[in-house]
């Protein structure tokens, strides 16, 4: 099985962990251990940039040596991912001396490359990224568009890389590897950086010294960008001959490993083209794929500390509970785009898909097993239809959420593997096992609670890379060990299932206690989050409006209708969680829509010519909720998205904010 080797970037250490962060370790970790239950060779690293001048200046803010200073700040990280759940084979520190030495050996390779030569600049350098600007990328002022800081003008001798050399070698490059960067869009954005024109690099400084010095020219340090990205190879023993490094050899030298680097939006050109230069100088293979990120913003606001809503991500997961916090950042924000961490959201995507949906399946079935059968889970030797459809189901879920997770679509991934609890909650309704234990009808029950469990037992390993702790108690309480993932056992439930007859459930806690009104007023509290304002007395607004000038508004066509024909539609917020077009009919989407309820309805839009399903994932959308449900195609539509406009002007009527999913409209 072909090796994975996966990083997120380097952090720097000039500032304690945040949920951005710990957004790119989580999702880092889910996607190795999915590679993991896949049975694959798997190596994670992390780490930190521990050099340059933004980390000096602030060592020196604080009175500190840098040294010191980066060594003080270095533990919160290792707490994060320890707290996190996020188990990286590696952490490097590129203050370490195994990375130094490497990371000159590069520099070094590059020289005899004949990539570097001496000479002197004089540009615009914003220390916050780390980087010169291009007068064209500043705001007036001189001031860089992402620090909005302005930049120093900064002029000195340096070591230059011939970066320009290796435009056309990229694109080349980029044109053979169509998914070198992914999403799409950022393939498209980096290539035509590139076809611009490259500007030779400075890469490296004498005005400063905290940094790996230039092999043979210690008055110089190297550009920290530089001695950064080298991290991903020096941490693997690299570069080496075959033989001396064997981390190396298996997981970068080897054209058969995959080698993923996770980055956020903000860093995709020092990893897209700048990285992917030095290696084509130094002589050494490439990584296989860049997967950028978008950024997380917070309750609908930037991340400051300016704004008071600097989010660390430790106490957040001590309060909701880690697998809720990785749940919820995988399932909330579209792996690609920018997105919002909303604690309102949280707390609604936890009743509704957690406690409601998963928690919810399983209180529901395992009473049964224990009544009826001592606890023992029967054999389903005979399956029914019903039976059958719900193991398609399940089949369904396995392959649609290993090729999600394989093209780094967490948030899809998540969709498939609940479209299969919501599934099997339908299916329980279908079989009402509780009329089949008061009938003591026993062959149907049998049948009935070893499907769920059955159903349950392949959510608990496609939900496991998310949500390890808690797969693993949901399996204890279905008589299944917990997961141990093996090199060379592929574990992902695609066929044939995990034998579950014969096994003994065993009741525990609840997995997903219902977060009612009072215990979220509670945790929002405790993490100091505001309470939303109270909302205005429903019916009185409208009444006054009406009663203050009747008499100038011409009757509409078809006479008035009064408030209480109006308050009979029930308009309700619901949250697209997926979208798939549907089978014979150019114009319907099917989606599933959350509304707070115990399930996602599946409601049908005449919107497909207007909006791709993908574009439709994530949205707030307005549903009349109490329309009589219709089939259409074969499927049931329970409720109607509102739309306006016709023509080219047409767009489905949404909410801006993180109002949560079931919110009434009025
Ligand atoms: N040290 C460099 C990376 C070197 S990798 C060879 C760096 N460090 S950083 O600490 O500033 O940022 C690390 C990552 O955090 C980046 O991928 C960045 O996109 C991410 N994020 C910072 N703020 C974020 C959000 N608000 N949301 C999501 N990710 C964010 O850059």
């Amino acid at each position: 099985m072909k090796p994975f080797y996966i990083t997120t970037p380097i952090y720097y250490v000039n500032d304690r962990p945040h949920i951005g962060h710990a957004y790119s370790t989580i999702a880092t970790d889910v996607l190795t251990r999915f590679a993991k239950v896949r049975g694959r060779p798997t190596r994670f690293l992390t780490g930190l940039d521990e050099h340059g001048l933004k980390i000096e200046r602030r060592a020196r803010e604080l009175g500190k040596e840098p040294q010191a200073f980066v060594d003080e700040m270095a533990t919160p990280f290792q707490e994060a991912w320890k707290a996190l759940n996020c188990q990286h084979d590696d952490f490097i520190r590129t203050t370490e001396p195994r990375h130094k030495e490497r990371a000159q050996a590069i520099f070094q390779r590059m020289v005899e490359a004949g990539d570097v030569y001496e000479g002197e600049y004089e540009d615009w350098y914003c220390v916050g990224c780390e980087s010169f600007k291009l007068e064209r990328e500043l705001l007036e002022g001189n001031v860089c568009p992402d620090h909005k800081k302005p930049c120093e003008r900064i002029k000195e001798k340096s070591y230059f890389f011939r970066l320009s050399k290796y435009g056309p070698k990229l694109l080349e490059f980029y044109e053979a590897h169509p998914h070198f960067v992914a999403p799409q869009g950022r393939y498209n954005e980096v290539k035509s950086f590139v076809a611009e024109g490259l500007r030779d690099l400075s890469i490296s400084r004498t005005s400063f010294k905290w940094g790996i010095p230039v092999p043979g020219a210690p008055e110089h340090v190297m550009y920290v960008w530089l001695d950064a990205l080298t991290n991903y190879v020096t941490a693997l023993g690299g570069p080496a001959e075959p033989g001396e490094a064997p981390l190396y050899d298996r997981f970068w030298a080897n054209p058969e490993s995959q080698v993923v680097h996770i980055v956020g939006k903000d860093i995709l050109r020092f990893h897209a083209v700048y990285w992917p230069a030095f290696l084509m100088s130094a002589g050494l293979r490439l990584p296989s794929q860049i997967q950028a990120h978008g950024w997380l913003t917070i309750n609908g606001e930037k991340m400051s500390k300016s704004l008071g809503n600097f989010l660390p991500p430790v106490p957040l997961a001590e309060a909701v509970g880690v697998d809720v916090l990785r749940y919820y950042l995988m399932r909330e924000v579209g792996f690609g785009y920018d997105g919002d961490f909303s604690h309102k959201n949280l707390v609604a995507r936890y009743n509704g898909e957690l406690a409601n949906g998963l928690g919810n399946l399983l209180n529901r079935i395992l009473p049964f097993v224990e009544k009826h059968f001592g606890g023992v889970i029967q054999p389903l030797d005979e399956p029914g239809e019903l039976e059958i459809e719900l193991r398609e189901a399940a089949r369904k879920a396995a392959f649609e959420a290993n090729r999600h997770l394989e093209e780094v679509l967490p948030h899809r991934a998540l969709d498939a593997i609940w479209e299969l609890v919501a599934f099997a909650n339908r299916y329980v309704d279908r079989t009402e096992p509780w009329k089949l234990s008061k009938n003591g009808d026993e062959r149907a029950l049998a049948r009935c609670t070893t499907a769920i469990i059955e159903a349950l037992a392949a959510v608990s390993v496609m939900a496991w890379p998310f949500m390890p702790g808690k797969c693993d108690l949901l399996r204890a309480q279905i008589g299944l060990p917990p997961l141990e993932p093996e090199e060379g056992a592929c574990m992902w439930p695609f066929e044939p299932r995990e034998t579950v007859a014969g096994k003994k459930v065993v009741k525990g806690e609840a997995l997903f206690p219902r977060i009612d009104a009072k215990a979220e007023a509670a945790l929002l509290e405790k993490l100091g989050v505001k309470p939303a304002e109270p909302a205005a007395p429903k019916d009185e607004a409208p009444k006054a409006k009406l009663a203050d000038e009747p008499s100038k508004l011409a009757e509409p066509e078809g006479g008035y209708i009064t408030f209480d024909d109006f308050a009979k539609v029930d308009l309700r917020l619901g949250l697209v969680l997926s979208a798939e077009p549907v089978p014979k009919s150019d114009k319907l989407l099917r989606l599933k829509v959350d509304l707070g309820e115990a399930e996602p309805r599946q409601i049908l839009a005449g919107i497909r010519q207007r909006y791709a399903p993908e574009a439709m994932v994530g949205r707030r959308v307005v549903v009349v909720a109490n329309l009589a449900p219709r089939k259409l195609l074969g499927f049931t539509s329970q409720g109607m998205v509102l739309a306006v406009g016709d023509g080219d002007a047409f767009s489905v009527l949404g909410v801006e904010g993180e109002i949560a999913p079931g919110s009434r409209v009025s």
